[in-house]
């Protein structure tokens, strides 16, 4: 078990709120339970994880195809996928109160109601984490998670569609188009990154657990005969985005997912466990998804989904390996690994010391003193100059004493500060200040650039 440190997760919390990285979805209303926003900082950091992914598993690669399937799907899609019959959590009332839970989240003893199946031994029932009564629950019911609507004007059943609860099913109904426009040789894999939504019965914990989120999944299409080899190929490229992203390797844990908690179209799983302030918690899954969904698409829509071997003249339906990142999870697993709090010149701190290809502003440029124009104008000729190779992660800030701006990038997690003073007016040199450790260095403004590619 890993210690629960809830301090951590305010701090956290509250960081994001106040400079720009993360905040309460219409929160001048009040807000939407399982809803956040990402502000301009947090945007920017999001939008670096998920470019590092693509980069990393498409852009890097010669068997992988992106895309960008819709959020709205045939709902026979999910009649084919199993999600109508069983993408469903167990759902507690209390009688008293009428509070809901998840049934598994506050102590019930629910292993097999996901199978359907209801045993016969006497449990201890959980208090009402709410009213805390005790014996006052109505018997457990399955709730499917999917967020349905309706296209169009008509509203009977025929216009009901939902909201895909995870990218994957885009991957598979496409899985034909790709073949038939690139002739790929298995293996070979389809990625996609976007928004899914699920009606989460407790949305909890920050961003760990929303009902609005976004997955980075990948289906990696193999023979059966190969699915342990990329298995393990796969677990390992798992733990290389981590660490190329600064996940803290002693917090990840792997989890074998048992026969019991298994999702229903898989033969193998490992989740990647985070030690999050809440507890070791889900990170990221990894699945031996079969051939489940290829075959019960080809079934239901009347398709031929197979690939056909042009050497061995056979043809059959891949089997998939299917690394799943959600992107909340990844930003708050990266915060955590990042924050730091420390003393520096005899003045406590606390800073983000997030990998420089994550950080969401790379470099500040400071004018020593905001009230010397000739400081002013140099540099700002500085912020121009280094804005063309880093646009959008750079700011300019003359804004307060020179002490509290290093304090407020250290904050957001800004790896370099360029500081233009007197000595820069003679002979064109500036200083480079480490977030990390507070030290400084002097660079000519020619050298700058090279500088900061090379740490990049
Ligand atoms: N396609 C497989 C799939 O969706 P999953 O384990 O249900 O599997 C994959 O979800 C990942 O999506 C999780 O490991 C987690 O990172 C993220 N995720 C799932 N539900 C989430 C939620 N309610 N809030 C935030 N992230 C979530």
């Amino acid at each position: 078990m890993t210690e629960k440190n809830n301090d951590s997760l305010e701090k956290i919390v509250s960081l994001c709120k106040r400079r720009g990285f993360i905040y309460p979805s219409s929160e001048i209303y009040g807000g939407l339970a399982g809803a956040f926003d990402f502000g301009p900082l947090g945007v920017e950091l999001k939008n670096n994880l998920k470019n590092i992914w693509w980069q990393m598993f498409v852009h890097d690669r010669e068997d992988m195809y992106g895309l960008d399937a819709s959020i709205l799907m045939n709902s026979k899609v999910w009649e084919a996928s199993g999600h109508l019959a069983g993408f469903a959590d167990p759902l507690v009332e209390c009688q008293k109160c009428h509070s809901k839970f998840r049934a598994d989240q506050i102590g019930f003893p629910v292993e097999n109601m996901k199978k359907g199946v209801s045993g016969s031994t006497v449990f201890i029932l959980p208090r009402c984490p709410n009213c805390n009564s005790v014996d006052d629950w109505n018997a457990p019911t399955m709730f499917n998670m999917m967020f349905q609507t309706t296209i169009g004007a008509e509203k009977d059943s025929s216009a009901t569609v939902y909201l895909r609860p995870e990218t994957a099913q885009g991957i598979f109904t496409d899985f034909k188009n790709v073949l038939d426009s690139f002739h790929p040789k298995l293996p070979f894999g389809i990625a996609q990154i976007g928004k899914a939504f699920r009606n989460e019965i407790s949305p909890r914990d920050f961003v760990f657990r929303v009902r609005e989120l976004e997955q980075m999944e990948i289906e990696y299409f193999v023979r059966e005969a190969d699915w342990v080899q990329h298995f393990e190929t796969w677990r390992q490229a798992v733990h290389e985005y981590l660490a190329l992203i600064g996940v803290a390797k002693e917090k990840v844990h792997e989890l074998e997912v048992s026969d019991e908690e298994r999702a229903h179209y898989s033969k193998r799983t490992i989740d990647f466990e985070f030690d999050y302030p809440f507890g070791r918690k889900e990170l990221y899954g990894l699945a031996y998804r079969t051939d489940y969904d290829l075959t019960h698409h080809q079934e239901k829509s009347n398709q031929d989904l197979n690939y056909y071997d042009e050497e061995t003249k056979e043809h059959f339906i891949p089997h998939v390996i299917e690394p799943s990142f959600g992107v909340e999870r990844t930003v708050l697993a990266v915060l955590l690994s990042a924050y730091r709090e420390d003393e520096l010149g005899g003045e406590k701190r606390n800073y983000l010391a997030f990998e420089p290809r994550v950080a969401p502003i790379k470099v500040a440029v400071f004018p020593l003193l905001k009230n010397k124009p000739d400081l002013v104008t140099k540099a700002r000729s500085v912020f121009s100059l280094l804005k063309k190779d880093l646009a959008g992660q750079i700011i300019f800030d003359d804004n307060g004493n020179i002490g509290k701006r290093y304090r407020r990038q250290d904050e957001i997690g800004t790896p370099w500060c360029v500081t233009i003073d007197f000595d820069t007016l003679d002979n064109d040199t500036v200083t480079v200040r480490d977030r990390d450790t507070g030290e400084q260095r002097r660079l000519a403004i020619s050298e700058l650039g090279t500088y900061f590619r090379q740490s990049l």
